[in-house]
């Protein structure tokens, strides 16, 4: 019986995982976050923007109207080329879990940060379904670099 302790642990952890909302299967979360399927065109709106994604501040992309383009990070559309829906979700999610000292925000986690302003404490920087909504643009991408 020198595997009960492991059954055991695996026993619960399969009792706690259907209730958390992220579940990461090795580096992807192939469950969307949301039922309702993501809008590549609200997905295009949030990345571009310099309100909400902020995306390109960091990184740059297919955005030929958008003068300013970060070049601290993967251009998205190579990005999209290589990533699965899950994956790029995952990235998304929480970037630090695939590289600790990040400079990359975590889109969609609440805990763990640091430095976050009493009044946003508890909020994530984009909703479910904007994350749905980035996730489906960025595939989009990935379709036409294809075709
Ligand atoms: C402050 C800078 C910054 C911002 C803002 C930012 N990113 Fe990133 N991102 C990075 C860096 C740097 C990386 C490279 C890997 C790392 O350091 O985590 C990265 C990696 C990624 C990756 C994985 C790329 C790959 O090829 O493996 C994806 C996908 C991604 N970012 C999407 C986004 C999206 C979508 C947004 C906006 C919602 C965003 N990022 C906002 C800095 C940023």
């Amino acid at each position: 019986m020198r595997y009960a302790p492991v059954f055991f642990l695996l026993g619960i952890l399969s009792l706690i995982a259907p209730v958390q909302a992220q579940v990461f299967t090795r580096d992807m979360q192939v469950e969307p976050l949301i039922a309702s399927a993501g809008d590549p065109v609200r997905g295009r709106v949030i990345v571009a923007s310099r309100q909400t994604g902020l995306c390109l501040l960091c990184h740059s992309g297919p955005f030929p109207e958008e003068r300013f383009q970060g070049n601290l990070a993967p251009d998205l559309a190579m990005s999209a080329a290589k990533l699965t829906a899950g994956q790029l979700r995952a990235r998304i999610i929480d970037p630090s879990r695939f590289d600790p000292k990040t400079i990359m925000p975590a889109y969609y986690k609440t805990e763990n940060l640091k430095r976050v302003a009493p009044k946003f404490a508890g909020q994530t920087i984009l909703s479910a379904q904007e994350i749905e909504d980035v996730v489906a643009f960025l595939v989009s991408l990935n379709q036409q670099n294809v075709q």
